[in-house]
């Protein structure tokens, strides 16, 4: 394929934000506080920790490299090296093109309540029923998801530097301003400190091999692995940018932005609730029911909501657009369409793949597959299907197919790499074994033998 009219990233700090705006994004914001609540809190926290700081890095250091190398994006990266292996890139270009509609139908809702509680509709929204009724209106949803991905296809429009680069640039120092913000503003709100203790001391007690499958599942969502993204960015990233020191800069925003969500999310919630567990519960409800009446409950309700909306928005901004860019590049280097034309039409694809997502929540209530609305069964086979097997191959791939040296030498490019030894032996090992976990036990647990 032609590389003549790939655009590129300015230099480090492009590639950081933007691996960085792609990485933190509603996964950090309302998926990991609830399962840091649920799976033990501090005990969480720490496994969570070492995996980033192992798996996470090889796996997300090994895409990277691999797009770097290649200059291409997953379906040419991985049919350059081997013909026969094209099919692995095609599994990871398919995971955005799932994930992009529903994070559109949830960043929908998401303007929805920054424009609710700037219009001064604090208490409105923290009344019960708010989330169900405006979900369940056919119209209005998607509306608001229809801006959303209008927003998110401006940016992806302007370019690789002078779109994605330069709106990362100031979304994520804003978005950390904020939320340390909100953390601060929670912790310190009456009957925050046993919840603030939960999340953070590690309680051995609380340890389950569930915590492991939970963490690590979390922390392949939220770096974006295997998902194609990071090998379009590594496509774009100078050949003398250090790529270890990148990675773990990288790593290093995800984990804070969500261990800070955490510190928003857990003590509030925990004081508002008196201590009780069931009120952390997953998905939508935390984010859309929970803290709103948490926020309403602390006074200062309407501008705490509008800043925390905000900065939600942001978070879910960057990965939409990192998840529109990576759909789109796929097409621009496959069938050969410009830039422009490749992303107007993957938008399209996905304002036409969302519209049964948000109707799954009214019209189409009624209709579910395998037992899942359409949103959970979107995220369901991107997730925990397509996501650890995509995973799983890249390992076997670099370490029996092409050779682990293609990528150690990729990243020795531009520094030493002092991590060498230990990348290797969780690529060739550990990485797999994890990948293989995280599946048999989605697998399992959608069968109801096991609860995740
Ligand atoms: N990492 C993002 C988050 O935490 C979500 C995400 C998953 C994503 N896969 C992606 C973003 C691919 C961009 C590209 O919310």
């Amino acid at each position: 394929m032609s590389n003549t009219h790939r655009s590129s990233f300015s230099g480090k700090i492009g590639f950081v934000l933007a691996a960085a705006g792609s990485a933190v994004g509603l996964g950090n914001i309302w998926r990991f506080p609830y399962l840091a609540a649920k799976y033990g809190g501090g005990i969480f926290l720490l496994v969570y920790l070492i995996l980033v700081v192992t798996v996470g890095f090889t796996l997300v250091t090994a895409e990277t490299a691999l797009g770097r190398k290649t200059g291409q994006s997953a379906i040419g990266a991985f049919s350059s090296l081997s013909k026969r292996w094209g099919f692995l890139g095609v599994l990871n270009s398919v995971v955005p093109i799932i994930i992009l509609p529903y994070y559109c139908v949830i960043g929908g809702w998401v303007i929805k309540y920054l424009v609710t509680f700037a219009s001064g509709g604090g208490s409105e929204a923290a009344g019960t029923g708010f989330f169900t009724g405006f979900v369940s209106q056919p119209v209005q949803p998607i509306l608001w998801l229809a801006l959303f991905l209008a927003l998110t296809l401006f940016v992806v429009l302007g370019g690789v530097e002078k779109g994605i680069e330069k709106v990362s640039k100031l979304m994520m120092p804003a978005l950390l301003v904020l939320s340390v913000i909100i953390a601060v503003y929670s912790i310190t709100r009456p009957g925050a400190l046993e919840g603030l203790k939960y999340y953070l001391l590690p309680d051995f007690s609380h340890f389950s091999f569930m915590t492991v499958i939970a963490a690590l599942g979390q922390m392949f969502f939220s770096l974006s692995i295997a998902m194609g993204i990071l090998i379009a960015y590594g496509s774009y990233t100078p050949k003398d940018i250090d790529m270890e020191k990148s990675v773990k800069q990288v790593e290093l925003f995800d984990t804070s932005v969500a261990f800070i969500a955490g510190l928003m999310v857990v003590p509030a919630v925990f004081a508002f609730s008196g201590g009780d567990q069931a009120a952390l519960n997953a998905g939508p409800s935390l984010m859309f029911e929970t803290l709103p009446k948490v926020f309403d409950s602390m006074g200062a309700g309407n501008v705490i909501g509008f800043i925390f909306f905000l900065l939600v928005l942001f978070a879910a901004l960057t990965s939409s657009i990192a998840l529109l860019e990576a759909v789109a590049v796929t097409f621009q280097d496959r069938l050969g369409w410009s830039r422009r034309k490749s992303t107007l039409l993957s938008a399209a694809g996905a304002m036409v793949l969302a519209l049964p997502v948000a109707l799954g929540y009214n019209v189409l209530s009624g209709f579910t597959l395998l037992g899942f609305n359409m949103l959970d069964f979107f995220d369901f086979v991107s997730n925990s299907v397509l996501m650890p097997v995509a995973a799983f191959l890249t390992c076997i791939f670099i370490t029996r197919v092409v050779g682990i040296e293609t990528v150690l030498d990729e990243v020795k490019l531009s520094s030493p790499f002092k991590r060498q030894r230990s990348f290797t032996i969780i690529l060739r090992y550990v990485a797999p074994v994890c990948t293989l976990a995280i599946f048999v036990s989605q697998l399992l647990s959608s069968l109801g033998v096991i609860s995740i």
